[in-house]
């Protein structure tokens, strides 16, 4: 039962949006998944109730630093994914989050590159490394991207983090309205009218790509130990 969490401090990163796609697909494939709802803005919660219940899907409100464990706990016997979305900002539950996940996801817009935030995140899992010998994987993921951008200048994105040891996610999130509107109009990308929706298909296609990347990523039954954790190895394979 893999914990991934969401993260950049900076608001408007992407992070709820590509939580969402993640979440939505994971529970389309019948997997059990649970939303925590970090954000105190609830957007994840205000599309749940837009939504109405749906299989396989749970959401989890009110997470604070000193609640989430608690609540990762007595949700995970009943779940094959927990993904937590995190508001922005620099704070304890930002860090209590980190320590409790299997794999943080960093999202990040690829034109613009608002690096900032996702470098401080970044930051804090180097020092975890280098300080207390945590090894927490991790992923940029680039989202927001324009599907006219060429291969080329991703490719030299990836390159940059490369250096960097930071390991990017081959597919990014495609800027898309279909994403924008789960937002607007509840359910999923799945459950919208093609005819209204620009690129309804590419989105679909996209957001399956995303999930298979994560599923052999972040298998569903990696076991989760200290041990784990600690080992170098170990976390650079997962990484
Ligand atoms: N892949 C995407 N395609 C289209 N719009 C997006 C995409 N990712 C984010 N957005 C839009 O960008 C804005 C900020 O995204 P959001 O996921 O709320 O960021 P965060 O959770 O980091 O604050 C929202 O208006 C959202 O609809
Ligand atoms: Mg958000």
């Amino acid at each position: 039962m893999p914990i991934i969490t969401f993260a950049n401090t900076k608001g408007g990163a992407g992070k709820t949006t590509v939580a969402l796609v993640l979440a939505t697909e994971l529970a389309r494939r019948g997997l059990r998944v649970a939303l925590l709802d970090a954000d105190p803005q609830q957007w994840m919660s205000r599309w749940h109730r837009l939504s109405g219940a749906s299989a396989n899907f749970d959401i989890v409100v009110d997470v604070s630093d000193d609640t989430i464990e608690k609540q990762i706990k007595d949700i995970k016997k009943r779940t094959d994914y927990i993904i937590v979305d995190l508001p922005g900002g620099l704070n304890p539950l930002l860090a209590k989050a980190i320590g409790l996940s299997d794999h943080i996801m960093v999202p990040v817009q690829g034109c613009a590159m608002d690096a900032v935030g996702g470098a401080q995140v970044l930051e804090i899992l180097k020092q975890l490394a280098a300080q207390c010998d945590i090894r927490i994987p991790h992923s940029v993921v680039l989202t927001r991207i324009n599907s006219i951008i060429t291969t080329r200048s991703l490719l030299t994105v990836k390159m940059l983090l490369a250096e960097q040891q930071v390991h990017v996610l081959d597919t990014p999130l495609i800027e898309r309205a279909a994403y924008r509107d789960m937002f607007n109009t509840g359910g999923t990308i799945y459950s919208m009218d093609p005819t209204r929706v620009s690129n309804l298909d590419k989105a679909q296609v996209n957001a399956q790509m995303f999930a298979d990347e994560i599923l052999r990523l972040v298998p569903a039954k990696i076991a989760r130990t200290k041990a784990t954790k600690k080992s170098p190895a170990t976390a650079k394979r997962a990484a």
